[in-house]
């Protein structure tokens, strides 16, 4: 079945550098050869592509072109309801689209509401405190060590090898830059020790784990690895990939479960990638939740995990296409 497929997206090109901007600033934005790659899958099953892009031209290229179903993956541009922004104009012009809708867009990406969702439900996650200016750590009750991010991003954005917090000198010094350097709000968490673990899901009704795999930092213990912003662009040479990971059977179960029950409580619709650390009392901890993973098929860390469980890019692609087909009756199995 030949369908007309719009790609909505945003391109780190589309953004003007500015010289006061952190040097993480477009780090959420994707490169033009992720697009041309899920353009290729698709043109490849018989469906004509047409690249929508995310600026505010989309509207207008949304009306022109008529197109059947969107595959989204745009981060969108400002604000906590950012990656919302495309799937809620998808819905008000009522034209189907690949991966979560609004709701779970925004709630999963301010990372204390997700926690609270996921809290509700038992699900293990670091106890927390969002904050929004230095005043409010006199009302820290948290125990130390400590990790502070921010609250609304992604790609490690904000993190770097000194997140860790050891005392309260170091929080207020790393806030104060946080808060400076990105501005409010920031995420307060324990620190949990780690190995760490990021957990592939697809599908729905039910959904199903595609892999575990398992983050190892080179030169450093699985207890104190943060999977940063300089790791992440230096993975090539700093990280491992182990998928699957040499662990127990039962703690495999365990993580595949937390996983699963945060997409679950979390609404998450055809495909997410959940964060996962392992605490010292072997408790598998929430971290966050990714229901628009990168897909780049050279360092994604999604499409690494499906090439280690023996799926080759285009499955992974035709795969999350397909749950999105089956949920608005476009195909049947
Ligand atoms: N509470 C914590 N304890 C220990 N390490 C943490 C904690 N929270 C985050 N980290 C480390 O920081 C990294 C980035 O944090 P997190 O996954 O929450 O942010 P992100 O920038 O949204 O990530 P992504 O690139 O997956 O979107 C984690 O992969 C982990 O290594
Ligand atoms: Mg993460």
């Amino acid at each position: 079945m030949g369908l007309k497929v719009g790609i909505t997206y945003n391109l780190k090109k589309d953004f003007p550098k500015q010289e006061d901007q952190p040097i993480d600033h477009l780090e959420e934005y994707d490169s033009e050869e992720t697009i041309e790659a899920i353009q290729e899958v698709l043109e490849r099953d018989g469906h004509q592509v047409i690249k929508l892009g995310g600026t505010p031209e989309v509207i207008d290229r949304l009306k022109d072109s008529s197109v059947d179903i969107v595959f989204n993956i745009a981060e969108g541009v400002r604000g906590r309801n950012r990656e919302a922004h495309i799937p809620a104009l998808l819905e008000f012009l009522n034209i189907p689209y690949t991966g979560s809708d609004p709701l779970t867009l925004s709630l999963t990406l301010d990372k204390s509401m997700a926690k609270r969702v996921v809290m509700s439900e038992g699900i293990p996650t670091p106890r927390f405190k969002k904050v929004e200016r230095i005043e409010d750590l006199q009302a820290i009750d948290l125990c130390y060590p400590l990790f502070v991010k921010l609250c609304y991003e992604g790609s490690s954005k904000g993190v770097r090898l000194d997140s860790k917090i050891l005392d309260p000198s170091m929080l207020k010094e790393k806030v104060r830059w946080l808060l400076e350097t990105y501005g409010p709000p920031l995420l307060i968490e324990e620190f949990v020790p780690g190995p760490e673990f990021t957990v592939g899901i697809l599908g729905n009704n039910p959904p199903y784990v595609l892999g575990v795999m398992q983050i190892e930092i080179k030169g450093s213990s699985p207890h104190e690895a943060i999977y940063s912003l300089e790791v992440k662009r230096d993975w090539e040479k700093r990280v491992r990939y182990l998928c699957p990971p040499p662990i127990s059977e039962s703690l495999l179960k365990r993580i595949e479960e937390v996983a699963l029950r945060a997409y679950r409580a979390l609404d998450c619709r055809d495909v997410s990638r959940v964060d996962i650390r392992v605490g010292e009392d072997g408790i598998p901890y929430f971290l966050e939740i990714n229901p628009l993973p990168g897909l780049s098929p050279l360092y994604g860390d999604l499409p690494i995990m499906a090439r280690s469980m023996g799926w080759e890019y285009p499955r992974l692609i035709r795969t999350i296409f397909h749950h999105a087909l089956k949920r608005y009756g476009f195909v049947e199995q």
